[in-house]
């Protein structure tokens, strides 16, 4: 979860802002060029064709005529890159060898630590990176592969946007992108698989499909890798590794991210295919978690570019699962300004073949009839309860009361006391009485 919030002085602020300089910022992001005195792009927060996207290196300032966002260097990374203030402010800090204040509390010891740590993520970052370049050239040799993304009607600007690859069949491909395949970064990165009997060395992507995951900032921390046929297991990820952390990442954030603000929601789903299909169909704001459940830090993360996430579940029992899970991992976040639904599509269907089949403007009635969290609640709760005895009611109101309680302080909880009493036929008192009293999800995270 997020640091705790050490306040930053207000100092060391003007200073890191006179130090850096907020073209140099937004040109990692933005393509930017010289107009006058100010440098002019095409808008990352609203969709435009031609350039109304302002960079001021006197002011140290950006500003859209578009759509009116502005701000310095460090909204720039909180508001475009997803960064937290904390995570934007040690962003820039490093660029330009600053020491960020409360760093200076910890010992010399620690310090280097932190620096050994980030060398090493940006080492293994790179060197996934040039495993993804080699395997996007693979794909484009590969009739097969390029006729299996062909056959799943992957275009090919979809697959440019996703960085869509193939790692080619053969236990050691990679020797040929590095020179030194023995070395330990290889295995520390995930693509190499070391036998703990003999110590040989080989590929753990072979003959596979790759989809490129990248952070926020549009590293690369790892790769699905999908199977051409049949054969098991379907999908290989990358082993968490010190750039990636399944709970945390969601595959495609970095791709949808100017997409979520435009639509105005993010999609989740559970499928590399669902991202890839819903993009090329009309829905670039979709993401998916990565072969785990849907948790509080995925949810968290979402959060920080919209304050409406909708989550696409099948339709089967499988799908129902996983849409517990997500209610689980949303309830600390659902204050009362955020919004959270719940798609259920036919149980046949995932959103790839969903909006395969019937198009994007069914897909879209779906996500307009998307279940609102306080009725997928009250559904989760009353599942498999008689309401028509005490003892179902009773049992309804102890199943909601946990998930009540991660709720956030506010209307929307207050509003669903009411309504649990109604259906647990308790008076409000009562029901407060009993809803309050320590309940077992008290201690679940609550997000600030
Ligand atoms: P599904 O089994 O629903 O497959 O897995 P899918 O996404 O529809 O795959 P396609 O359409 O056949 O290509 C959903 C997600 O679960 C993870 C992957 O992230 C996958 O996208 N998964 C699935 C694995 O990690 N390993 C597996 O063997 C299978
Ligand atoms: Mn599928």
């Amino acid at each position: 979860m997020e640091n705790t919030p050490v306040s930053i002085p207000q100092s060391f602020i003007q200073e890191l802002l006179a130090r850096v300089d907020v073209v140099d910022v937004v040109g990692r992001y933005v393509q930017l060029k010289k107009s006058g005195a100010n440098f002019m792009g095409l808008c990352p927060f609203h969709g435009e064709k031609s350039p109304s996207f302002s960079v001021s290196p006197s002011k140290q300032f950006f500003h859209c005529f578009g759509c009116g966002k502005n701000g310095n260097a460090i909204g720039f990374l909180m508001d475009h890159a997803g960064m937290g203030f904390r995570e934007a402010v040690q962003d820039l800090a490093q660029q330009i060898g600053m020491q960020v204040p409360d760093d200076e509390n910890t010992s010399p010891q620690d310090r280097e630590r932190a620096a050994a740590q980030r060398q090493k993520q940006a080492t293994l970052t790179d060197v996934l990176e040039k495993a993804g370049d080699a395997w996007r050239r693979h794909l484009r040799e590969s009739p097969r592969a390029v006729q299996y993304f062909k056959g799943r009607g992957v275009s090919g600007q979809v697959a440019k946007r996703y960085g869509l690859g193939y790692a080619p069949e053969g236990w050691r491909g990679l020797a040929s992108v590095f020179p030194e395949y023995d070395s330990p970064l290889l295995e520390e990165s995930g693509l190499v698989i070391v036998n703990e009997e003999d110590g040989k060395r080989y590929d753990r992507f072979r003959d596979r499909v790759m989809f490129p995951i990248r952070n926020v900032k549009g590293e690369c921390i790892g790769f699905g890798g999908r199977v051409l046929g049949d054969d098991k297991p379907k999908y290989l990820n990358s082993p968490e590794t010190p750039v990636f952390h399944k709970g945390r990442e969601l595959y495609g954030l970095y791709e949808a991210r100017n997409a979520i603000r435009e639509h105005g929601y993010a999609l989740v789903t559970e499928g590399y295919m669902d991202v890839v299909a819903l993009a090329q169909l009309g829905f670039p704001n979709a993401v998916a978690t990565l072969g785990t459940a849907c948790t509080p830090e995925h949810v968290h993360k979402l959060f920080r570019f919209t304050d409406t996430v909708v989550f696409s579940f099948d339709g089967d029992a499988a799908g129902r699962r996983a849409a517990r899970k997500a209610l689980d991992g949303a309830l600390p976040y659902a204050s009362d300004t955020r919004s959270v639904k719940f798609l259920f599509l036919p149980a046949e269907h995932d959103p790839d073949s969903f909006v395969r089949a019937y198009g994007p403007e069914a897909f879209a009635r779906h996500v307009g009839d998307a279940v609102p969290l306080s009725r997928f609640l009250l559904e989760a709760a009353r599942e498999g309860c008689d309401l028509g005895t005490a003892e179902g009611r009773a049992h309804m109101l102890s199943n909601a009361r946990p998930l009540w309680a991660a709720l956030p302080d506010g209307a929307l909880k207050r509003q669903l006391l009411t309504e649990l009493g109604e259906l647990g036929q308790l008076p409000a008192p009562d029901l407060a009485q009993l809803a309050l009293a320590d309940a077992p999800g008290d201690h679940v995270v609550r997000a600030g």
